[in-house]
């Protein structure tokens, strides 16, 4: 027989969770104004809300905090950093910053301009805020298998290479600054970009002269597909795949609290001196000095022991295989999932799920909602909430899909934990039939308001 897949780390020090009743849970939910954000932590019994931050740090991370160099400038363990990413991403200039948004922040402070456009594959929510912010839109050109959750794709992030020379044709050049590649990416499912996708896009954009970005929080997953699914890759370790793949990139941004496996922190990649030099300015202003932008010495020190750990096979395969494990739960039971399984969460179709819910009543909400009343346990709705208004109707834009995410934070919940959650959601899908209204909203924000929203039961 072959052997299974096993964790290639043991525990050495866990933290309690605590199960609660359905009638506290009531409660609780009703306090939180039907906003799963708004719950405490102690009242989650498994949290899958996001995979962000919320990951177990390795015994040589740690010990790496104690190493840290608090230096104002200077420090050794910027350039710790710098090595890692260099050796890693192949990137020869770097800016840290606070987390993945504020990357973001500074990147497209040098390269957004009002009305620009910028495609991309699904960009991620707070990638689209700070294009929408600066009065500029972001175009998705994902290929259209990934809004089906029935067909099987294996790399449903792909970039669909029609749309996009449509987009850059239709289009001046000059409007359109950059073009934005996620890996994996998140909105479609935690779906991968093929290496084959990443080199057509990154041709394609030399051919118009445009810049390519990657928004890589999830860069080591997509190299495991890439091993795992594309032809040619098997024999190659995940660290050449890497760098193959950022060698179709001119620079990245990074939230390092997905596969560096660190509890806060960011950075950006440049290829170029000039964009490193513009940004810069940008980094002084908003995150701190050029060489700790918004980190401690401590944590870049974690971050880079992270990025060589997240990309190790072993790590790789027992963390995408996990959440694989939950979705074949999930299937056995019946219940409706994007597919393939995606590499840091399961996305469950809510629509299938609750197909009689009018799409105005929230559906992935609805079901978030019913799945913590269940089991205490926390996900989180990629569907209408999210999608927000359009900026300029101020219309509620209804997505293609209504997804409920579970994201598995790396290294931190065991198999019975993916059983506990599969059985909970199984017992709402055999009540479905009873699940006939939503929530409305109460109150939201102008920009980005699933994180503060308050809704009540219809
Ligand atoms: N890009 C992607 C693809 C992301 O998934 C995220 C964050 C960011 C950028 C922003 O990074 O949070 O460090 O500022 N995703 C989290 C999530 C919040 O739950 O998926 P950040």
């Amino acid at each position: 027989m072959q052997l299974p897949y096993a964790e290639p780390f043991k525990i050495k020090m866990v933290e309690t969770i605590k199960r609660s009743t359905r009638q506290e849970r009531e409660e609780w939910i009703k306090q939180a104004k039907y906003n799963l954000f708004n719950l405490k932590s102690e009242q989650v019994f498994v949290d899958l809300l996001t995979d962000s931050g919320t990951g177990a740090m390795s015994d040589k991370q740690w010990s790496e905090l104690m190493l840290g160099d608090e230096s104002y400038a200077g420090a050794s363990s910027y350039y710790k950093m710098k090595n890692a990413i260099k050796n890693i991403l192949g990137f020869d200039y770097f800016l840290p910053t606070h987390q993945g948004r504020a990357a973001e922040n500074v990147l497209f402070s040098v390269l957004v301009k009002e009305n620009d456009i910028v495609p991309g594959n699904s960009h991620f929510d707070t990638t689209k805020g700070h294009i929408e912010f600066r009065k500029a839109s972001a175009v998705d050109c994902t290929i259209d298998e990934a809004f089906n959750t029935t067909i099987h794709h294996d790399f449903k992030g792909n970039i669909d290479l029609n749309k996009l020379e449509k987009v850059l044709t239709d289009h001046q050049a000059a409007r359109i600054p950059m073009i934005i590649v996620t890996i994996t990416c998140n909105s479609s499912g935690g779906q991968p970009v093929s290496m084959q996708n990443l080199k057509d896009v990154y041709a394609m954009a030399k051919k118009f002269g445009i810049l390519v970005v990657f928004d890589s929080a999830r860069f080591a997953e997509n190299a495991y597909f890439i091993k795992k699914r594309e032809p040619g890759y098997q024999d190659k370790s995940i660290k050449e795949i890497v760098k193959e793949m950022f060698s179709y990139a001119d620079a990245m941004t990074m939230s390092s609290k997905k596969d560096a496996i660190v509890n806060m922190g960011g950075f950006i990649g440049f290829r170029d001196d000039d964009l490193f030099k513009k940004a810069s300015v940008f980094t002084i202003i908003y995150e701190g000095f050029i060489t700790y932008g918004g980190m401690s010495g401590r944590d870049m020190n974690a971050l880079a022991q992270g990025l060589d750990e997240g990309t190790e096979f072993p790590y790789l395969e027992s963390r995408v295989e996990q959440v694989a494990y939950l979705g074949s739960r999930l299937r056995e039971f019946g219940v409706p999932t994007q597919e393939p399984f995606g590499g840091h969460a399961i996305f469950v179709d809510a629509k299938r799920f609750l197909p009689n819910l009018p799409k105005e009543h929230f559906v992935a909400q609805t079901l978030a909602i019913e799945l913590y009343l269940e089991g205490g346990v926390r996900g989180v709705e990629i569907g209408a909430i999210l999608a927000d208004r359009d900026p300029k109707t101020r219309q509620n834009r209804f997505p293609e899909l209504e997804l409920l995410r579970l994201a598995l934070p790396r290294r931190t919940y065991t198999n019975n934990h993916m059983d506990y959650v599969a059985v909970a959601l199984a017992n709402v899908y055999n009540r479905r039939n009873e699940i006939t209204s939503g929530v409305r909203i109460l109150k939201e924000a102008p920009i980005m308001r699933h994180f503060t929203v308050e809704l009540e039961r219809i």
